[in-house]
């Protein structure tokens, strides 16, 4: 097996996906930021079982991070990720430089309302600008048939669909489901940041998300359920809880106070120190 081929233009991303175009392949795209872990292979694996090719992408945006988060610190290692991507079946890495995805004078961005305001919006001013401009750009430079998003970001996920119905792109969006350890901690490359201690206490988050979606879905009330996860999550040992909360599926309005009535989504922040963990799971009715 060669090396896995490297674009760093849109313009030599254009020419590669249009050879395949003219072969009539399907073409996926997994949009990453590098830094892979089984997760990231997880929607690279799905996306070559719902297309002949598949090209991934890696660019740490500047833009969707806030002053003092760690955009100069994100780990970067492409050769280690190239290795990872060929070995889950990737065809092709395009990997732009910054000057390429914002060239002199850059001054769009795109806005999503709504589904971006609570949680990660409120939380990360401007986040979800960055996300959603360049996620449009990645999706209008490539035109895959599908591009896959993981369900960790669960916002993120819903401010894409959103951003593609409403801006006409003509990819479907695919999401994966989040990858765990065996003990639960939902994959996530910040996880290196834990230190021992603090990784012994995060597995208790997805064991709370569980209790409590369980306690809504046989009926118990909303907003009682989401103070007890709290509390738990505080008594186990977390030294925040931003946010527990049940929000509709789709456009994350907030449910409660009494008890569900349809679908749901159970969304929640705990922090360990500086590092915010994040995770959600389906909440059936
Ligand atoms: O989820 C991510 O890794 C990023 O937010 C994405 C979708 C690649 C956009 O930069």
């Amino acid at each position: 097996m060669g090396k896995l081929p490297i674009v760093r233009t849109r313009a030599a991303l254009r020419r590669e996906i249009g050879v395949w175009r003219s072969e009539r392949l399907r073409v996926a795209m997994t949009p990453t930021m590098g830094a892979l872990h089984e997760g990231h292979l997880s929607l690279l694996r799905l996306a070559a079982t719902r297309a002949d090719r598949v090209v991934a992408s890696l660019f740490v945006n500047p833009t969707q991070f806030g002053p003092g988060e760690d955009f100069q610190s994100y780990p970067r290692d492409e050769s280690r990720d190239a290795a990872l991507l060929q070995a889950a079946g990737c065809d092709l890495l395009y990997a732009p430089p910054v000057e390429e995805m914002y060239g002199d004078g850059f001054a769009t961005a795109i806005t999503v309302s709504g589904v971006t305001a609570p949680m990660e919006g409120a939380a990360r001013p401007g986040h979800f600008s960055g996300v959603a401009t360049v996620v449009a750009k990645l999706l209008i430079q490539g035109l895959p048939d599908v591009a896959v998003f993981g369900e960790k970001d669960y916002q993120q996920l819903q401010v894409i669909r959103r951003l593609t119905a409403d801006l006409d792109l003509p990819v479907e969006i695919l999401p994966a489901p989040i990858v765990r350890d065996p003990d639960g901690l939902a994959l996530s490359s910040r996880n290196a940041y834990l230190t021992p201690a603090q990784r012994a206490v995060a597995p208790a988050l997805y064991r709370r998300l569980i209790e409590v979606a369980r306690a809504v879905a046989g009926g118990a009330p909303i907003a009682a359920a989401e103070t007890a996860g709290v509390e738990a999550l505080l008594a186990a040992g977390f030294d925040a809880v931003e946010y527990f909360e049940f929000r509709d599926p789709a456009d994350l309005a907030r449910l409660g106070p009494g008890s569900i009535s349809g679908p749901a989504r159970l969304l929640a922040v705990a922090r360990l120190g500086r590092t915010r963990l994040l995770d959600n799971i389906a909440v059936a009715a």
